[in-house]
């Protein structure tokens, strides 16, 4: 079969850790006789340079005609880089939330999993990880306070900003019945996480995921606070299984759970509609710090990549492929420096590799 995929190589490491997944795409198209086609797509700081814009229209149209996207990411230093001297909605971030909304992709899933050959790259002392932990972060996308009305204006002679949280039922029902659907094909547990003791948008969140809840029977589900919760990830991760959540908290948790698995660099994500497009791309950002240096962690990307046949393309055996692949490099003991071991004992026993070696191993792997 043939696949149109749209590809967002976007800026920083991100054109260095797109090339890695399409590699790792090919190799699946030999192996399984299929044929992915890529157009390539401007967002971002780049779209920035050439045109003027983050996203244009044409970029819009290009990604709503394709399969499905996978991206790498967009931005730069937000201290340093000339694209933060430009109006909000001509910055980098402005294009992907364009985006987003949209291809309409509200839900957001970040699984957090923590390799058996991982455990010396994560920072939790060893009776914490115990046996492991394997999470799935549904994360809303589409509203709370990256879409709300903003501005920043004086008020009584006192310059203000002011960034507006608005949630309505049916945005929250949507993505809590994409919570509850996956918990039971995983763990059948939600944590619903929100912050119900101060904001009302939580308050009709907890409400709407209790009606959910309802049709949901043989998932159990809890409500946590956001502070606690924050705490509960480093305390312990192995509790979680399904966190559904709204936007901004979403964000910052899953980050944080990110580093539980030994690094942002290995959390891939796939952001969806109620179609079989999706977006697919790795949690973390551009790293500006580390671009052009050959280094950064291309399983995120790769990983995401094994969503999108997963999710979009039904192709279950190719993604359990690259799947296997990922687990069986990181058996093998090789490494990017991000999820080296901590310890430097440790670190002898392992290889050191960077971006491009990294994507021919685990393409190797694939069979
Ligand atoms: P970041 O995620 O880019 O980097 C945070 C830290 O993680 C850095 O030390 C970086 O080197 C490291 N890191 C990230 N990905 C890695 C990888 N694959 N391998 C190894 N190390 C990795 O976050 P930031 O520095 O706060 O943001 C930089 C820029 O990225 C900003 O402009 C921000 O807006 C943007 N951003 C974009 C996306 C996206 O495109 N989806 C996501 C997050 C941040
Ligand atoms: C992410 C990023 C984006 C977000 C930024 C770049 C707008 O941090 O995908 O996690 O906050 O959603
Ligand atoms: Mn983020």
């Amino acid at each position: 079969m043939t696949f149109h995929i749209g590809v967002i190589s976007g800026d920083g490491i991100g054109p260095e850790i797109v090339t890695e997944a399409r590699k790792v795409l090919d190799r699946i198209g030999n192996i399984f006789g299929h044929q992915f086609e890529y157009e390539d797509i401007l967002m971002g700081g780049c779209s920035i340079d050439a045109t003027g814009v983050p996203l244009t229209e044409e970029a819009i149209c290009q990604a709503k005609s394709s399969d499905a996207v996978l991206m790498g990411s967009i931005g730069g230093n937000t201290s340093t880089s000339p694209w933060y001297k430009l109006a909000p909605e001509l910055r980098p971030e402005a294009g992907l939330l364009k985006l987003r909304k949209a291809l309409n992709l509200f839900a957001n899933l970040r699984p957090a999993y923590l390799y058996e050959e991982l455990k010396e790259a994560c920072p939790l002392r060893e009776d914490i990880i115990g046996s492991g932990f394997d999470m799935m972060i549904m994360r809303e996308l589409t509203g709370g306070l990256y879409f709300g009305a903003r501005k920043t204006e004086p008020v009584d002679g006192v310059m203000t900003a002011e960034d507006t949280l608005t949630y309505n039922e049916n945005e929250i029902r949507r993505i809590a019945v994409k919570g509850f659907e996956i918990a039971r094909k995983r763990r059948n547990k939600v944590t619903s996480v929100d912050k119900a003791n101060v904001l009302d948008s939580s308050r009709l969140w907890r409400k709407i995921v209790e009606e959910v809840a309802k049709d949901y029977p043989e998932v159990s589900y809890e409500h946590m606070l956001v502070d606690n919760c924050a705490m509960q990830l480093v305390k312990d991760p192995k509790q979680f299984d399904v966190i559904l959540t709204e936007n901004m908290f979403g964000d910052i948790l899953s980050d944080e759970a990110s580093m539980v698995t030994g690094s942002i660099g290995m959390l891939s994500s796939a952001s969806l509609n109620d179609t079989k497009f999706g977006l697919y791309e790795p949690s973390g950002g551009s790293a500006p710090d580390i671009a052009g240096q050959g280094i950064a962690n291309p399983i995120a990307t790769i990983l995401s990549a094994a969503m999108m046949l997963r999710y979009s393309f039904d192709l279950d055996q190719e993604a359990d492929a690259v799947e296997e692949a990922v687990k069986q490099v990181l058996k093998d003991g090789y490494r990017t420096i991000d999820i080296m071991p901590q310890e430097a004992d440790k670190k002898a026993a392992v290889t050191q590799v960077g971006t491009a070696l990294m994507g021919d191993l685990i393409c190797e792997r694939i069979h």
